[in-house]
């Protein structure tokens, strides 16, 4: 056998129950993965359950999790207020076509945390959420068209995925780039309408938020970019910037929440007229949440007839309120506080152990969630990100695995849980530097 197919023979003889899932997937679902973000290579794992900080796959091999549900397990598994308050709504009713009571205190509690947050709304998805809260602010501004900075994700629909990772030869110039589909089957006419900004550069992003403000009803903003360390000012910048060209600002904090008890807004110290939400709001179901001022959201009010509307058939589901009202409730700010601090930890240890890679390799955290780099900085954009020397991520996500470790197989969206000791991620920076040392780790990353 070549080295450079010992990897991933390893990881076939170690998991050969999730090979047969995938097997019998691909029959009835496209590229056997019922989502795309669920496919890697040879196959992904099926898992059988979890519990706590830890993944058990169908295989019998248990894993610390670092992925957290693409981050939205920041309880980890089976939090014990989390179940409890399912299955008391369970109880109580699944479904009933009508509201509950609970969801005024999920709004509520947003609110609580959130200071920009005067009305808030509830939806199934982060994607829904976004979606919303753009043809919020075009139906309150009267404007068509909407800014969007190179790199970000806000969700699947066709106005924000929009030059998310352009191919660089599509890109246009740094300072102005041109807006690029993510996909074959996007409208043409959500392209043209979307103005897309660079990221991290105060000055283009201004000059052409000014050029377009007559025709922009917003500028959307994830205030971590992914995990980004994107500068303070920068932030503060695109907020001022926006009210000066009277252009609503969305702030996308479906990842970002996890950082503060009141959001990245709190550190930032910036009130968005618009925030998305998503993730750990809805404790582990589908979720999403949009709000903000009051004078813009209260345009749904359906007395008012304003002609602006959302709804939903599972909008704001009982069963998820009450997930994630306990959830919310069990992130006090002792909670966020122990979490960071964990993260800053991880990331210092991964930095250290990344130095044994034979590429310049780095890692960052936003609080509790964290990314490895294939780079020698982590990068500032999405432009620098495309120097990574992409070929170690394969390998040294399988070689995690190998020792017990899930993260997120672009090792990008990784996430620490409440769950989650500091000895588990001492264990997980030995186990990349190990990984790093693995013959055929280096093997598959160099081809041979
Ligand atoms: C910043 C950001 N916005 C929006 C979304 C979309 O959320 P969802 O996957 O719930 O539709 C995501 C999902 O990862 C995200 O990271």
């Amino acid at each position: 056998m070549k080295p450079a197919d010992e990897l991933e023979a390893r990881y076939i003889a170690a998991h050969p129950r999730s090979r047969e899932h995938f097997a019998a997937r691909a029959e009835s679902t496209p590229g056997g993965v019922a989502k795309g973000a669920y496919f890697y290579r040879p196959y992904p794992l099926t898992m059988e359950r979890g519990a706590g900080a830890y993944l058990f796959d169908v295989d019998g091999n248990r894993y610390a999790d670092f992925a957290n549900h693409h981050t939205g397990q920041i309880l980890g598994h089976g939090h014990p207020a989390v179940l409890a308050s399912v299955r008391a709504q369970l109880q109580r009713g699944i479904a009933v076509g009508a509201p509950m009571g609970h969801e005024k205190e999920l709004c509520e509690e947003l609110r609580s945390r959130v200071a920009s947050l005067e009305r808030v709304r509830l939806c199934n998805s982060g994607t829904e959420a976004t979606l919303h809260a753009i043809r919020l602010a075009r139906g309150f501004t009267g404007r068509n068209r909407i800014a969007k900075f190179e790199g970000c994700y806000h969700g699947s629909h066709d106005a924000v995925e929009i030059s998310v990772s352009p191919p660089i030869e599509a890109a246009g110039p740094a300072e102005r780039p041109l807006p690029h589909p993510q996909a074959l089957g996007m409208s043409a006419g959500a392209v043209a309408d979307t103005l897309v900004l660079p990221l991290g550069d105060l000055d283009a992003a201004d000059r052409l938020i000014g050029e377009h403000a007559a025709d922009l009803a917003c500028v959307l903003l994830e205030p971590r970019a992914g995990v980004l360390d994107l500068p303070a000012d920068f932030i503060r910048g695109v907020r001022q910037s926006a009210t000066r060209h009277r252009v609503l600002m969305i702030f996308d904090e479906i990842v970002s929440f996890r950082l503060a008890r009141g959001g990245a807004q709190s550190v930032y110290g910036i009130e968005p007229d618009l925030t998305t939400f998503g993730k750990i709001v809805g404790g582990g179901f589908p979720v999403g949440a949009f709000g903000g001022r009051a004078d813009i959201m209260d345009r749904y009010d359906p007395a008012a007839g304003s002609g602006i509307g959302q709804s939903g058939t599972f909008a704001s589901h009982p069963v998820t309120v009450a997930a994630g009202l306990a959830m919310l409730r069990a992130l006090t700010p002792a909670a966020f506080e122990r979490l960071n601090e964990l993260g800053d930890r991880l990331a210092s240890g991964l930095r250290q152990a990344l130095t044994d890679c034979p590429v310049p390799a780095t890692a960052l955290n936003a609080g509790s969630a964290f990314a490895i780099h294939f780079l020698p900085e982590p990068p500032r954009d999405y432009r620098s990100s495309l120097a990574a020397d992409k070929r170690w991520t394969q390998p040294l996500f399988l070689g995690l695995l190998e020792r017990g470790f899930f993260l997120g197989h672009t090792l990008q969206m990784c996430a620490l849980s409440t769950p989650t000791t500091p000895e588990m991620v001492d264990a997980l920076v030995d186990a990349v530097a190990g990984a790093l040392r693995d013959p055929a780790v280096r093997a598959a990353a160099t081809g041979g």
